[in-house]
């Protein structure tokens, strides 16, 4: 396989292994503190991904709040805030979506060809919009190899489920920091960690697990899922 970035992924759940609410309204799982880890952790990437559902219902900035961990990155000769980093089948985007209308640095959508030309009539003045050519679905590994090629050496991916599912099943994924929040979802319409799928990590091959941190009233995990895992980063 050609270079891929170094790849984190990061969520919070449920208890019960959810990652939101099944209503409209997005559902606080973290707390204050965690959120200001999950800023440093971001301080740290190149580029953060999450899917299309999570632009369009949760509607996040994906900015590095902390003035003072964008002008560190601005002194390390990056951008002050990572590139937003989404993938799409229809191609059916708000371009006044927060993911598009803030930040300084760039932000790119992968779309099938099907979708690419809705794409980018849409999207093309806000994004840089990635025709990755026939077929239903975005090669999430050809994402990972596209984005070390335009020089992303770390990728920070957000969820949500559909797209952790497939870092995770693809075998890209590095790391996982999983914070589990103190409450109970109890709707199978709300969406979940992952969906259906081949995982590396069974009975049989149990993931690493890498730290444990209580942070207030919730727990994060880390598991180093590849050799590549890097230890000194996530406290
Ligand atoms: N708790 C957390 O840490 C956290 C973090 C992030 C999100 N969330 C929650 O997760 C929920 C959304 O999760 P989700 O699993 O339903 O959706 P998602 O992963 O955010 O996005 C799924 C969408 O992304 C696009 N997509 C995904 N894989 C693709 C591929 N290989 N090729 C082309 N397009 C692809 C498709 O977009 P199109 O429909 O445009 O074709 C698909 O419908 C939201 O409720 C959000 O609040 C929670």
């Amino acid at each position: 396989m050609a270079d891929r970035p170094y790849t984190l992924l990061s969520c919070g759940m449920s208890i019960d292994g959810y990652l939101d609410s099944a209503g409209a309204a997005r559902l606080r799982l973290s707390n204050d503190a965690d959120f200001e880890r999950v800023d440093a952790e971001r301080a740290r990437c190149d580029a953060i991904l999450v899917g299309a559902t999570t632009v369009r219902n949760d509607n996040p900035r994906l900015l590095i709040r902390s003035a003072a961990r964008r002008a560190e990155r601005v002194a390390r000769g990056h951008p002050p805030c990572p590139v937003k980093v989404t993938l799409t089948r229809r191609g059916d985007l708000p371009p006044t979506a927060a993911f598009f209308t803030t930040g300084p640095a760039g932000k790119i959508v992968y779309c099938p060809a099907a979708g690419a030309e809705h794409a980018r009539a849409g999207l093309g003045r806000v994004a840089t919009v990635v025709d990755t050519g026939p077929g239903d679905d975005v090669d999430v590994t050809a994402v990972a190899e596209d984005l070390s090629a335009r020089g992303v050496d770390r990728l920070m991916v957000e969820g949500g489920g559909t797209v952790l599912t497939q870092f995770l099943t693809a075998g890209l994924a590095d790391e996982l920091q999983l914070v589990v929040a103190p409450l109970f979802v109890g709707d199978s319409r709300a969406p979940r960690l992952v969906g259906d799928g081949v995982f590396p990590w069974t009975a049989e091959r149990r993931a690493p697990l890498a730290g444990v941190r209580r942070i207030g009233d919730v727990v994060l995990l880390r598991y180093a899922l590849s050799d590549r895992f890097c230890a000194e980063a996530g406290d």
